[in-house]
């Protein structure tokens, strides 16, 4: 490949280029020898220590930047909020440099508000201490390493041996469900876009609003397309990616109740029937099981990649630490 890794930071994807995506995907795709393999593990980050500041709840996106890490054999510092000095009014900023004070090389955060892991890696470079800082999901605004992971998942189902985003040109691919409060949204329409896919979003208006209409990146050779009924993004779909209701995120009555947005929104077997045969449908996870989509289509895995979601989100994670910790400081 002629192009080369030059990030030091991974904090959203809106100018990301169809080759640096390529490079990530193939760099899971040696990752997922490694871990197929029989020791599992490479010293690619050895005496290198990642700390994972997650301000927010998540079982599956820690876990995963946890075991990534220790794959690649650095060390790892988790880091929980409920038990520490934050309750004692410590400031976010602070927390981060009693890492950096223990050697944190990188550092991932999750935070409820958009914009925390820009503000710390601004102050990392100021500070010019080399850390490197990787957003694992900022309020509603991006969510790099999960619209990373759905673009692997599809590519290697597209392509097991040369997962690349070529081959998502022309896919038709459908976004459900409440895209206003979606972070995970928002990074993956950078992602797909710029993969050549074209991309429908659909919801109820409350949670789709026309804004969508207007992101568009600097790379994107897709198309954007928003519905407010879910049947025109299922015809003739490739792929479905239904998202959770984001409750917590939720500040005012945006739906009449969890049963009517199942009936008019909810992905189920007989609503697949419109997309194509081969249809897979995703979900980043944590699912409100029967909401937005139906049980036992979840468990289905003629239809469901949501275990191959959660799989390929340890490769392609090792595959972002590796490439930030490896990265020369610009
Ligand atoms: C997502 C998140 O936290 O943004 N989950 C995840 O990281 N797997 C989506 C969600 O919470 O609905």
């Amino acid at each position: 490949m002629d192009v080369t890794w030059t990030r030091s930071h991974i904090l959203d994807l809106a100018d990301w280029t169809a080759a640096e995506y390529d490079i990530v995907l193939q760099t899971a795709c040696s990752f997922r020898d490694v871990l197929a393999g029989r020791t599992k593990k490479v010293p690619a980050l050895q005496g290198q220590v990642v700390t994972n500041l997650f301000f927010e709840p998540s079982t599956r996106t820690r876990s995963s930047f946890e075991l990534a890490a220790k794959r690649l054999s650095a060390d790892v510092m988790n880091f929980a909020p409920g038990s520490s000095s934050l309750t004692k009014g410590e400031t976010i900023l602070d927390t981060a440099k009693t890492y950096l004070a223990m050697g944190a090389d990188i550092m991932v955060i999750r935070h409820q508000q958009a914009g925390v892991p820009q503000f710390i890696a601004s102050e990392m470079d100021r500070l010019d201490v080399g850390v490197k800082v990787l957003n694992a999901g900022d309020g509603q605004h991006e969510h790099p390493s999960q619209a990373l992971l759905d673009l692997y998942t599809i590519a290697t189902l597209l392509d097991y041996e040369k997962p690349c985003v070529e081959h998502l040109k022309g896919k038709k691919i459908a976004i459900v469900g409440d895209i206003l409060h979606s972070r995970v949204a928002r990074s993956n329409i950078w992602s797909l876009t710029a993969a050549g896919a074209d991309v429908h979003l659909a919801g109820p208006p409350t949670l789709l609003p026309t804004l969508f209409s207007g992101m568009k990146g600097a790379n994107q050779t897709g198309s954007l397309t928003l519905h407010w009924e879910l049947e025109p993004a299922l015809v003739n779909a490739d792929f479905v990616m239904a998202l959770r209701l984001q409750k917590e995120r939720m500040t005012a009555h945006l739906l009449p109740s969890l049963r009517e947005y199942h009936q008019r929104y909810g992905i189920t077997r007989d609503r697949l029937k419109s997309c194509k045969a081969e249809v897979k449908v995703l979900h980043p996870g944590p699912v409100n099981r029967g909401v937005e989509i139906s049980s036992d289509l979840m468990d289905d895995p003629q239809f469901s990649l949501i275990q191959q979601q959660v799989t390929s989100g340890v490769a392609i994670r090792m595959a972002l630490l590796y490439l930030i910790g490896t990265s020369e400081d610009p």
